[in-house]
């Protein structure tokens, strides 16, 4: 974030309290902070029962005695996808729509919990007569069509793990994914829309397997995009036809709650993205219970959307676990905000009457450079609360959100939290908290924060440090799949150790900046690794550096995330050529080519804004680059310190070269 954006953060001085009547109607109380208070642990153990069904109720609520490793509710039992369509069904609820789902051309489905129940139960038998039981892992690479949520909740309900790649990434991504997590079986689609075209995804997923030593044995494919595809008799299947064959009972078997429920892989600060591993029970009561309280949602009237894919963890969250397990009723698109005309969304929000909307700012931003008419000319009146996710939002940003889609009265919520953490850590409960533009605000009922300085002690507000969990939670990820030393290294060892007392402290550090403003907010500061956050999306510098150094036309590269207006950052990279491949083509050519190497090898979102060819790479005598002082150029500032450059001339002569 710039200096004047963090700037105008750190002074805001308007609130926005809510009305009178949202607050008499809102579900959450403070007493819900009172009781998680009182007896944190004791908390989320109410909200298990009264959110979830348990097959067999637990007596344990957290075991932490093997910590970083946690186990929440362990001796119960429970079906996930129980929880999130059967009961609903057995209890009357079968009629409601769980899925109101727009497809980017205008096609469009409405289905009931019933319906859905069928699907996925017909689906879970499909994939146990392909072998998939307790433990297997099955890959998903699907656009946002309904048979996503279909695969992930017919995996779910087998006790078996899934691990939904992203439909934008590359083949050479979802390669490396399946192999990671060994998976069985891909389900995917021929093809789904995006600005007006059909996107191939099931040729990436041939790609993906063609070296032949793949441990899959199947691959599901759903028709969609009725593009061509081509065929492996005996390994591939259509979705429909297997579907359609099978039998529509399947009996819900109860899985303990530290059963995995799937992996999902993201970014970190090393070139290899980590499995980030989530279990049963503790993240479905904390999905359950944060998308209860802090969207204040009422199932028999809301219309929810969350405009995440399903390929991301807001997408598992709060588009199948959270609305789900809550019988919510949600709208799902498949394709871009501008397709056809860059009031889509607008148009849908008025079209179903959605009540409750969440999304990211990037996506704030761009409607709004667009201008306010755009959305003037739709009926948002239904909508009466706002999300926000994936960065810090600008007061700005926030400010326009609520006045130009929330007809200047709609709360927002401002809801920070990460892959790793499962679910909403730091949001504002909109019936009850003040709020403030630009400040995620405050920790919700039953989560400890702290804010600490470098020497790890709590920082006194107003001061700025680094963000970390000081408690257990129950959605927190439960490890990184086949590396438990990363795990610890990466998010325990920074501040974790015996406190003052001589106690065994555990302190979960999320990578993150933040400051904590005179009132008690927080604000958010964005990323203090190399981790970089590109429209709400994760990727780190060097899985960008690595995929550009895999060409080889490269003999070096550094990546930095540039501010950017729209994007929040934007990559940009620096390379060095091989001094044989110098003369072969121009430096724009080199451009050109280096940005497309980038986005075949891991994906569209990661193609760099630019790639500067450059003779030489600033380092440090002890020859590491130099990353501040790429993003001093990149940035277009004037040069920071250069003393401890080997040689500061070079600096001068790429932003020379820049300018
Ligand atoms: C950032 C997305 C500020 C943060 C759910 C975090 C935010 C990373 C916010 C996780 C917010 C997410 N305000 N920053 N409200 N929400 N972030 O894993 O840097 O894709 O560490 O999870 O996004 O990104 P991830």
């Amino acid at each position: 974030m710039s200096t004047n954006s963090i700037d105008s953060l750190l002074h805001e001085t308007r609130r926005f309290p809510p009305t009178p009547e949202f607050a008499a109607n809102a579900v959450a109380g403070a007493e819900l902070y009172e009781s998680a208070k009182a007896d944190p642990v004791g908390f989320w153990a109410d909200q298990a029962r009264e959110l979830l069904h348990w097959h067999k109720p637990f007596t344990s609520v957290l075991d932490w005695s093997d910590a970083p490793f946690a186990k929440w509710f362990a001796d119960g039992e429970l079906n996930v996808t129980y929880n999130c369509l059967d009961r609903h069904v057995l209890a009357g609820n079968g009629e409601r729509i769980a899925i109101h789902w727009e497809g980017e051309p205008g096609d469009s489905r409405s289905i009931s919990y019933a319906e859905l129940t069928e699907q996925v139960k017909r689906a879970a038998n499909v994939m146990a007569g392909l072998g998939i039981g307790q433990g297997d892992r099955v890959a998903v690479y699907m656009p946002v069509i309904p048979e996503a949520v279909v695969a992930m909740l017919a995996i779910a309900r087998l006790g078996a793990v899934h691990s939904v790649v992203f439909g934008g990434f590359s083949s050479e991504s979802l390669r490396s994914r399946i192999d990671d997590a060994s998976a069985k079986l891909v389900v995917t689609a021929d093809g789904g829309w995006r600005k007006g075209k059909v996107f191939p995804l099931k040729a990436a997923v041939d790609g993906a397997l063609a070296n032949g030593t793949s441990t899959v044995k199947n691959v599901l494919v759903v028709r969609r995009g009725e593009n061509e595809v081509q065929w492996t008799e005996g390994r591939d299947l259509w979705w429909h036809d297997e579907l359609a064959a099978a039998d529509a009972e399947h009996e819900a078997q109860a899985f303990e709650a530290e059963n995995p429920l799937f992996i999902l892989y993201t970014s970190g600060t090393t070139g290899k993205p980590k499995g980030i591993l989530h279990s049963s029970g503790g993240y479905l009561t904390q999905v359950a219970s944060t998308h209860k309280n802090v969207f204040d949602l009422h199932p028999e009237t809301d219309v929810y959307w969350c405009t995440a894919d399903v390929g991301w963890i807001t997408g598992h969250s709060y588009v199948v676990y959270g609305p789900l397990a809550n019988g919510a009723t949600q709208l799902m698109y498949e394709g871009t905000p501008d397709t056809p005309h860059s009031g889509r969304w607008w148009e849908l929000i008025e079209k179903y009457k959605v009540s409750i909307f969440y999304t990211a700012p990037t996506a704030i931003r761009s409607f709004m450079k667009l201008g306010r008419q755009i959305p003037q000319s739709f009926d948002l009146s239904s909508l009466r609360l706002l999300g926000s996710v994936g960065e810090p939002i600008n007061p700005e940003a926030w400010i326009w959100y609520r006045d130009a889609i929330g007809g200047g009265s709609t709360p927002i919520v401002d809801t920070w939290w990460q892959t790793e953490t499962g679910a909403i850590m730091i949001s504002a409960l909109p019936g009850i908290t003040a709020l403030k533009p630009g400040s995620a605000q405050v920790p919700i009922p039953g989560i400890k924060i702290d804010i600490l300085g470098e020497d790890g002690t709590r920082v006194d507000p107003p001061n700025g440090g680094l963000l970390v969990v000081s408690e257990p939670w129950p959605a927190m990820l439960r490890g990184i799949w086949g590396d438990p030393d990363r795990y610890r290294e990466t998010y325990w060892s920074r501040f974790s150790g015996p406190d003052s007392e001589g106690k065994e402290t555990w302190k979960y550090f999320a990578g993150d900046g933040a400051h904590v403003d005179s009132d008690g907010d927080i604000v958010l500061l964005g990323r203090v690794d190399d981790v970089m956050n590109i429209s709400g999306h994760r990727l780190s510098t060097q899985e960008i550096e690595s995929a550009l150094v895999s060409h080889p036309m490269v003999a070096e590269a550094a990546v930095v995330g540039a501010a950017d207006e729209a994007t929040g950052q934007a990559v940009v990279a620096f390379v060095i050529l091989r001094a044989d491949q110098e003369a072969a083509q121009t430096v724009e050519e080199a451009s050109t080519l280096l940005r497309a190497h980038v986005a075949q090898q891991i994906g569209a979102i990661a193609r760099p804004r630019q790639v500067f060819v450059v003779a030489e790479l600033p380092k440090t005598r002890s020859g590491k680059i130099m990353r501040r002082l790429l993003q001093d150029v990149a940035e277009g500032r004037e040069l920071g310190d250069t003393t401890t450059l080997t040689d500061a001339s070079v600096m001068t002569i790429i932003s020379d070269r820049l300018k």
